[in-house]
């Protein structure tokens, strides 16, 4: 009797290193989230080589209506396709002829040797690398190539029935598509095939219902002549990004989280036991979460008024740069005082955005050189065209539609000298321009030099909070970015860098806003939310922490200092 329960036992354990070694299992999702983090700066993204066309939305409740006339591609560039894993896909997909899950399918060998390319070319690429490197620390993935390359085939490639028909696998179900009887598209989940399809006109997208620009979407096409309600993929991502990625997914639990370009993704990653074999059953990738950082951080919410005041401002703020305009590459994590990051942070910059007079005339400023960053160097005095330079540009941000918003909000405060927008002015020209010392009583000093233009004391720049001026300078070469403390999406950061020999240990700016809008909001919260982190709102659903204060001065209160942050 004991010898039978040894034996059997032995005999289970064999049984089980034997045939499921790595069976999946469920990770701490934090460390998880971080693994696909860790796998997007490795992704050879192809943003930059593609044209897509959203068009319209599609109907929810009606597959006739075909919303969107073009195509959702308008083109990528020929080189994509010529990537090594682009040509091992599309050479494997040729084999996906029937989708129709209820269609047997018989392996062929060239099928198979295809499969074996495409997991070797996989295999291969740092996306996987690093991803196969993780499932080894979490005892997901065997540390052999050729045992790790057995499991990927079996979990993506192993056929398996869904119903009696041996026709299905987790490659078919999400790089392929998969249909069901009544002619309904039941997975189909990656953006290659969705392209190639449509450039032999078998696709026609309808339009889109849900999308993070350029990242995910989830939109409604016809394929021949299978309905595809909804469906959800990723763009611009490399068939390796989404094996691995989704391979990671799968393993460890099924319901995944990732941010791509600031953006939060959420992945669903369904397994299924098929003969007591781990297969895939479907993948997808959704962007509903919203912006990555919103969930995680709670603005104050004390002044309900500013929220609308900002809300107000945003919709209005139509000089702000649009999507496409800027592109801003974060580099990497800040690390000491030391440039970590070789790229420019502007990547690009729509310069036709600078003919607009909120731009134009802030730069008239800048290239008039007004001021002197040393704050222990004197300032000419305000007037000559100094001042009628700089009163073109004031005039220019308080006729602007935001700060329309920003002094109705502080009529409404009953904020002093608002009774009308000339009687403001001389308050807030002083407010902004008024002169004071950073430098043992030196007149070096204004909260618009600070503000806007920026400068140095002792080895460090003070201030600088004005994307424009950053970019410029940094496109002069007068700039050099070290790398990045913390940021949200392309719309304000914290980050390192040197102007000349000066270093900004830790500052940061909106980078999609106006310089009327900084101006506007910046003025608000100066003067009724003083203090570190004492202006709170959200911005395009990022919550921002503004810090303020002002002093006394010769022409009454002056802005001492005034900064948004991504973070308290
Ligand atoms: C396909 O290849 C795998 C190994 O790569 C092998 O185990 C399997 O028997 C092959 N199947 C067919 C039908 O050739
Ligand atoms: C086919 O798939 C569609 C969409 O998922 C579903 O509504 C329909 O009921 C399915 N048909 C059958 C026969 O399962
Ligand atoms: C603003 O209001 C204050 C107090 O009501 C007043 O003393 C001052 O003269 C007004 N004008 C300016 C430009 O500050």
């Amino acid at each position: 009797m004991m010898k039978l329960v040894i034996f059997s036992s032995i005999f289970i354990i064999f049984v089980n290193s034997l045939y499921v070694p790595y069976a999946k299992k469920r990770i701490d999702q934090s460390v998880v989230t971080q693994a696909l983090n860790a796998l997007v700066p490795l992704d050879q993204r192809i943003d930059a080589k593609v044209t897509l066309n959203y068009q319209n939305m599609a109907s929810g409740k009606d597959f006739s209506h075909d919303n969107s006339p073009y195509p959702l591609f308008t083109s990528i560039d020929a080189s994509v396709m010529q990537g090594p894993t682009y040509k091992a896909i599309n050479n494997l997909l040729q084999y996906y002829t029937k989708p129709d899950i209820d269609a047997s399918e018989t392996m062929t060998e060239s099928w198979n040797s295809s499969i074996s390319d495409f997991l070797d070319t996989i295999i291969s690429t740092q996306v996987m690398q690093n991803a196969w490197q993780f499932l080894q620390q979490n005892s997901l993935s065997p540390t052999d190539k050729d045992a790790f390359k057995s499991q990927l085939y079996t979990l993506w490639f192993q056929l398996y029935a869904r119903n009696t028909a041996i026709g299905s696998s987790g490659f078919e179900s999400v790089f392929s598509g998969e249909t069901n009887s009544t002619n309904d598209v039941v997975r189909f989940n990656n953006w290659i095939k969705f392209y190639t399809q449509e450039q032999s006109t078998n696709v026609n997208y309808h339009g889109w219902f849900t999308k993070a620009n350029g990242i995910q979407i989830t939109l409604q096409f016809a394929w021949n002549d299978y309905h595809a309600m909804k469906q959800s993929f990723l763009l611009n991502s490399s068939p390796e990004f989404e094996f691995s990625a989704y391979t990671i997914c799968a393993l460890s639990g099924g319901d995944c989280t990732m941010s791509i370009n600031g953006q939060s993704i959420e992945i669903a990653a369904s397994t299924l036991s098929k003969n007591g074999q781990t297969v895939i059953d479907e993948c997808y990738a959704l962007s509903g979460g919203g912006p990555a950082p919103a969930t995680t951080k709670k603005p104050n919410k004390n002044d309900p008024e500013l929220q609308t005041l900002v809300d107000q401002m945003w919709a209005a703020d139509k000089d702000r740069p649009q999507t496409g305009d800027i592109k801003i590459n974060w580099g990497n994590k800040v690390n000491g005082k030391t440039d970590v990051s070789p790229d420019p942070m502007f990547t690009h910059v729509n310069e036709d955005l600078y003919k607009k007079p909120v731009y134009a005339d802030l730069i008239t400023t800048y290239n008039q050189n007004l001021f002197t960053p040393q704050v222990c160097t004197a300032e000419s005095p305000m007037s000559g065209f100094k001042k009628s330079y700089l009163q073109t540009v004031f005039n220019t941000f308080t006729s602007s539609p935001a700060f329309d918003l920003a002094f109705k909000y502080l009529q409404n405060k009953k904020y002093p000298n608002t009774s009308s927008l000339d009687a403001f002015k001389p308050f807030l020209w002083n407010l902004w321009f008024g002169t004071y010392s950073r430098c043992s009583g030196t007149m070096g000093s204004s909260g618009w030099e600070h503000v806007f233009s920026g400068e140095w004391k002792g080895d460090e720049i003070d201030g600088q909070h004005d994307w424009t001026r950053y970019y410029l300078l940094e496109k002069a070469g007068k700039i050099n970015y070290y790398g990045y403390y913390s940021y949200d999406s392309q719309l304000i950061g914290t980050f390192q860098y040197t102007w000349e020999k000066y270093l900004k240990p830790k500052g940061g700016f909106f980078t999609a806003t106006s310089p009327a809008f900084d101006f506007s909001i910046l003025t608000v919260c100066a003067l009724e939310h003083s203090g570190a982190n004492a202006c709170q709102f959200n911005l395009d659903n990022y919550p921002i922490y503004i810090t303020s204060y002002t002093q006394k001065c010769d022409a009454g209160t002056c802005i001492s200092t005034a900064y948004p942050s991504d973070e308290p």
